[in-house]
């Protein structure tokens, strides 16, 4: 496995693969890897030649209050987490290399960025679609793997992907849980053992919602009352939104006629955390 740092180094290695026939697969990150990227790496691994995850803590999608220096790394750990998934390449820049001084461009998806986590973070996913376009464009992926875990962002890199002629597959790929339920992520390291307890009620609440959908409940505002209802028997659980959207354009429904996405977010103390299931009836 190798480890690339310069976005030139990594385009020569890149052109010379691809000359050589190479399927090129690619996982974006920003690192701190779990059980959830590994998935991602290993069904890359799969389904191409080679397989490059990108390794960057992406300043550009934290808001002013959001604290970009807390977020935790561990390079050493990723490494050894993308070698045993199968990676070829790692690709890790400097914030210095990935936006040059004077930067002019941005991309944005209107839209499908304004409800859900795009209400309260303005800025975050104009800065996941300038990052992830970047990326793209050096890296030249075939295909590329976005967990369904942040099921916005897959509906919003979908959609940039379709909108600017990416000729890139977009692949979703399903939640990894903890034995107890809880989606894998990050940002589970910030919970505090009472906390970790807590946090279940996420799981458990969207449990509940499913249930009702598989009896028959097909009224929007039951299911929400129901999720709502169950989140907040939780003392330490404080909701940010609930909300039921269709899966593709996240624009809010009155039925569950076509393939919804239910999705919460809740803070567990000052930790948000986020889960959601997409259903068809
Ligand atoms: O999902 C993430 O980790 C990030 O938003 C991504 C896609 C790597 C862009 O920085």
């Amino acid at each position: 496995m190798k480890t690339f740092h310069t976005i030139k180094e990594l385009k020569e290695e890149i052109r010379s693969l691809k000359k050589s026939g190479n399927c090129i697969g690619f996982v974006p990150t920003m690192g701190f890897l779990h059980e959830g990227h590994k998935s991602l790496i290993e069904r890359a691994v799969k389904e191409n030649d080679i397989v490059v995850v990108s390794i960057f803590v992406n300043p550009t999608q934290f808001g002013p209050t959001e604290d970009l220096d807390a977020y935790p790394r561990d390079l050493e750990h990723d490494k050894k987490l993308c070698k045993d998934a199968g990676a070829s390449i790692i690709f890790n820049p400097d914030p210095k290399e990935m936006y040059i001084e004077g930067a002019c461009s941005t991309v944005n998806v209107s839209g499908l960025t304004e409800g859900l986590c795009g209400a309260k973070r303005p800025v975050h996913f104009g800065g996941v679609c300038t990052v992830v376009s970047k990326l793209f464009n050096i890296v030249t992926p075939d295909k590329a793997y976005f967990g369904e875990k942040d099921a916005q962002q897959l509906a919003v890199i979908k959609r940039m992907v379709m909108d600017l002629n990416f000729d890139i597959e977009i692949i979703g790929c399903p939640i990894i849980r903890e034995e107890d339920g809880l989606a894998k992520s990050s940002r589970n390291t910030y919970l505090s053992s009472e906390e970790r307890k807590a946090a279940l009620i996420l799981n458990k609440s969207l449990t509940l919602a499913k249930k009702a959908l598989i009896s028959g409940e097909k009224n929007v505002n039951n299911i929400t009352d129901i999720i709502k209802n169950s989140l907040n028997t939780e003392p330490l659980a404080k909701i940010d939104y609930v909300e039921i959207v269709d899966s593709l354009n996240l624009k809010p429904v009155t039925s569950t006629d076509n393939s919804i996405l239910i999705a919460i977010a809740v803070y567990i103390g000052k930790t948000r955390l986020i889960d959601n299931f997409t259903w068809t009836n």
